[in-house]
Parts: C-alpha cells; structure tokens; sequence
C-alpha cells in the first residue's frame, strides 16, 4: 500500500490480490476525480445516488461534466430497504434502456447502503462493470466503502446475498459529512475507535485526544483519521481479498454482541456504529473473563467508549435472547462463539472456548458501571 500525503488531501493505494485501486481522501476530494476521468476509453456515467443528497449530487455531475462525461442520474431512497431484490430489479432495466455496456461505470453516491446495493448490481450487470464509491457518511467513509463487500438483504438476515467486487477508485470527500446528523457522526466515530484498538495504540490516542476535532469535522485531522482507518482496512482486506483465511476477522471486534444488539431491537434503537460501540465495550470486558486482559487496562480503554452518548442497552429480560442470536453469529463454528478479544491495544485473540457463563459474567462486569 502506497500512501502519498498532504495536510487535507491523502490519498492511498490499495492492493488486494492482482488488482490495485486508489482511495482519495479529502476536503474536497471530488475536485481530484479528472485524473481517473481522463484515462477512461468511454466517458458515460451511471450515478446511484440517495436522492437526499442534492447539494452532494450536484457537486459529482459537476465534476463529470467538466471532464465531458455524459451523466445519468438513478435517484434512489437510502436505507436498508434499498438492498432488497425488489426494490434493485428496475434499476438493471433503467441501466438496459439507457444502454449501459461494460464500459460505462456505475457510481455509488451516499451511505453504506447505497455502496452495498450499487456495487452488487455492479458486479452482476453484463456479469460486471466498473464501480466507483463516493461514500457520504463516516460509517462509508472509514469503512464500509474498502473491501469489496457488496450485498443485499433477504427476509432471513442481513446481507444474506452479495459478492465480493473491488471498485475501482474510492473518493472520501469530506465536504458531504457536514449534512450529517449527529448519532451517524458519533456511528462513523465508533468505528473509527475500533481501528485504533484492534491495531494501533497510537492511533488510539490520536482518537482520545482529538475526538471533538474529528466530531467537529476540523478538516486536517478528519482527513489524516479516515486515512489511518483505511490504511489498516486495506491492510486486513489485501491478505484476505475473500474473508476466508481468518485475518479479516479481525475486523469483527465488537460486531458479534453489536450485531444480535442490533438485531433483538429490530434495528430500530441502534444505529450500527452505536451498536458496535457496545459490542467493543462488551468484548472488553470479554476479554477481562476470559483472563486476556488486565482489569486496568479495559478500564482504561473503556474510558473513551464509556462516554460515548450511545442509547441504553435493552433490560437484562433480554439477555437470554442476545446470546441466542450470538451463536448464530456468522463467526461460529461448530456451535462454539468465536470471539475476537483483546489482551492490550493493538493485540487481539480468538477465542472459541467462550461460555454461556462467561457471557453472563462479561455482561455483568459492563453493566455494573452503567445506569440500564
Ligand atoms: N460492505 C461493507 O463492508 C459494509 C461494512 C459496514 C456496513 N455496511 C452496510 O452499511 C450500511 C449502513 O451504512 P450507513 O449508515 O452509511 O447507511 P445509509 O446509507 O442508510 O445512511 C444512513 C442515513 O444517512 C443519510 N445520509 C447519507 N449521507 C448523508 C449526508 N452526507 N448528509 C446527511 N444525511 C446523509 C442517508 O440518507 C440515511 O438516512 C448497512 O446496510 C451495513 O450493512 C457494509
Ligand atoms: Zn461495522
């Protein structure tokens, strides 16, 4: 991974397997997409784009335009419902009758849904065309935009059905975070924490020390905190293109309590970030039952999560039915959690002899510091 860098513009090069593609970060990052526009054979521009997204929208034809693209524009509702067969399928016939061919390139404008459902069809229209991200929410930005993981929804889970499809150049503009509403920054921050923990001591501080610059979108320090995040994204994703050798797991810290946190509250009372922010929470905790981790150091890595306004967690009556959905966890093998924990920051373990015990213990140890 090559990095090139500047005080509000980074940009990073990610290799996964035999193919490479650009991230480019920055206040105003758009403003760099001529140079991927120029070396394109064909200049037509598919735009799937969250149709609240105007001011965002205008800025991306804008750019294409300057650079004499031909623009079509497929405004779509943001949400969980979008990654629904349905609600895609006319979106292939638009592309059809527009006459949509393999050189054309599909672009992804907004949030992490509209970058799973647009890199899906992406990836299955004429058996694959080129995809580029413009992730306009820090979940996207630090995040969901790197890997290559597409997916939609069916009435049995979450992104049940998808593929693996690299795009072909990432663009994190920061601009577009300034609309976004509080709980999605605090979300996207969530995630950003987890980067630092799982990898990164002293991008852990970095985090602690400049939380409110980052929520308050200083753009030098959103812009080297995004890089960092996606620097150690790439990292994990190029050694494990397909999420089968094991060290993409890693990546998971935190999201198996976070997902069935989020599932038993029928994705209703956590966004997924804040969900996560417990789910680390809890692992840390994990961590101390399972004798991984001293008690003075979770305390201490706890501090910053701790005081995160994250909504309350469920009553305990529910306890029984989060460690169900826990075991139908993604990660588990052979009926056994495996969990990702902790023994300092920037060292994790996998830990497959996890307890119903220690689960009940975990959750006990967290929640005695916190009013239910
Ligand atoms: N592919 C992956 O690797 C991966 C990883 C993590 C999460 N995800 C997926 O990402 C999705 C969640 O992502 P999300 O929270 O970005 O979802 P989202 O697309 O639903 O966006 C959240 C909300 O923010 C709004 N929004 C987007 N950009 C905005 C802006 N700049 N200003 C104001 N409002 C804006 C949207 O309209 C929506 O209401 C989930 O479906 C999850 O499964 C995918
Ligand atoms: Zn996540």
């Amino acid at each position: 991974m090559k990095k090139s860098s500047s005080i509000s513009f980074k940009t990073l090069k990610v290799s996964i397997g035999l193919y490479t593609h650009e991230v480019y970060i920055g206040h105003d990052a758009l403003a760099h997409i001529g140079r991927w526009l120029l070396q394109q054979p064909s200049k037509r521009a598919f735009i799937i784009a969250d149709q609240k997204l105007i001011h965002a929208r205008k800025l991306l034809i804008r750019a294409l335009k300057r650079s004499h693209w031909e623009v079509h524009e497929m405004p779509v509702h943001a949400g969980e419902e979008l990654k629904n067969f349905n609600t895609i399928y006319p979106l292939y016939g638009d592309l059809l009758r527009e006459k949509a061919n393999r050189d054309s390139v599909l672009f992804a404008l907004g949030g992490g849904t509209i970058g799973d459902a647009c890199g899906f069809i992406a990836s299955t229209y004429l058996r694959g065309i080129r995809w580029i991200g413009v992730p306009t929410t820090l979940l996207a930005q630090v995040d969901s935009s790197l890997g290559g993981k597409t997916g939609i929804n069916h009435s049995e889970g979450k992104n049940l059905i998808g593929t693996f499809y690299q795009p072909s150049l990432v663009i994190c503009d920061t601009r577009f975070l300034k609309t976004l509403g509080r709980r999605e920054m605090l979300s996207g921050f969530g995630e950003m924490i987890k980067y630092g923990v799982i990898f990164d001591p002293n991008f852990f501080k970095f985090l602690e020390k400049n939380q409110s610059h980052i929520l308050s979108l200083k753009p030098s320090v959103l812009v080297q905190a995004i890089h960092k995040c996606l620097y150690w994204k790439a990292r994990a994703i190029s050694k494990d293109e397909f999420d089968r050798t094991g060290i993409r797991e890693v990546l998971n810290f935190g999201h198996t309590f976070g997902h069935a946190l989020e599932s038993i509250t029928q994705y209703t009372r956590f966004q997924h970030g804040e969900a996560v922010i417990w789910g680390m929470r809890f692992a840390l905790a994990l961590s101390v039952v399972r004798k991984k981790l001293s008690i003075k150091r979770q305390l201490e890595i706890d501090s910053i999560l701790s005081r995160l306004p994250v909504p309350p967690l469920p009553l305990d009556s529910s306890l029984i039915e989060l460690f169900k959905f826990m075991k139908m966890d993604k990660k588990v093998r052979h009926g056994k959690i495996h969990y990702v924990l902790l023994k300092d920051v920037g060292r994790t373990i996998t830990d497959s002899d996890v307890t119903y015990d220690d689960l009940v213990d975990s959750y006990q140890l967290l929640t005695k510091r916190v009013t239910l």
